[in-house]
């Protein structure tokens, strides 16, 4: 039961007082309601949209399916073979890629012409981690973390790793005068 205290001029009928805080009851503002009923509509469309009837996957389901497709195209990407690089290395697209990339992520480390700095000199015949194109291509996919290269998968993403090896095997060879000879001959 509530008592009536007394009426407020704006606020209407007072039905409790505690304390000093009053409390009235007045009817919940139209727009409020309204926009009150309408989220409820939306929830219980939303229900059924995506969840009863399955009507267009949900957000986290079509992620999934993204993600499958993605690792379906990678899977069916030919294998990288050192074949396939070295043809990289002759396609003159490819390479100019790469060399924009060794530009700017390599060349602080390893000098504009490959012949070493802080990294190793890349134009000799001499390869720490092995000379072969998949040798190198590994070694920039991972990096040497405890000598100092860094690992390039996470910034240049797969396909940018391989044109920047493509690049790089340009160089090979070409015997920069630069750093000297570190690891063993390539071919062993
Ligand atoms: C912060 C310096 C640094 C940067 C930047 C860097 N490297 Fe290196 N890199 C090194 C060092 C140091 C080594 C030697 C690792 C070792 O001694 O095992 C190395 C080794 C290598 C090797 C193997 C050499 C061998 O003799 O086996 C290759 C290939 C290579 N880097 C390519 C790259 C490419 C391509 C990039 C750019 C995408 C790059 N590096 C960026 C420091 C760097």
């Amino acid at each position: 039961m509530t008592e009536t205290k007394r009426k407020d001029a704006i606020q209407g009928e007072i039905v409790h007082e505690y304390d000093g805080i009053e409390e009235a009851d007045n009817a919940l503002p139209n727009w409020w309601l309204g926009i009150f009923f309408a989220t409820c509509l939306f929830a219980i469309g939303y229900w059924f949209y995506y969840h009863e009837f399955e009507v267009a996957p949900t957000p986290r389901k079509q992620l999934e399916v993204d993600l499958a497709k993605i690792q379906a195209t990678e899977s069916a990407a030919p294998a990288i073979t050192d074949d396939r690089l070295v043809a990289m290395s002759e396609d003159p697209a490819v390479v100019e890629a790469g060399k924009t990339a060794y530009a700017t992520f390599c060349l602080a480390c390893h000098d504009a012409q490959g012949q070493g700095k802080i990294g190793p000199n890349l134009t000799d015949k001499y390869w720490i981690h092995g000379g072969a194109p998949t040798n190198l291509l590994d070694t920039v996919t991972k990096g040497v973390l405890t000598a100092g290269m860094p690992s390039w998968e996470g910034p240049l993403g797969k396909q940018g790793v391989q044109k920047v090896v493509a690049y790089v095997l340009t160089l090979r060879n070409t015997n920069v005068p630069g750093k000297a000879p570190q690891g063993d001959p390539w071919p062993p």
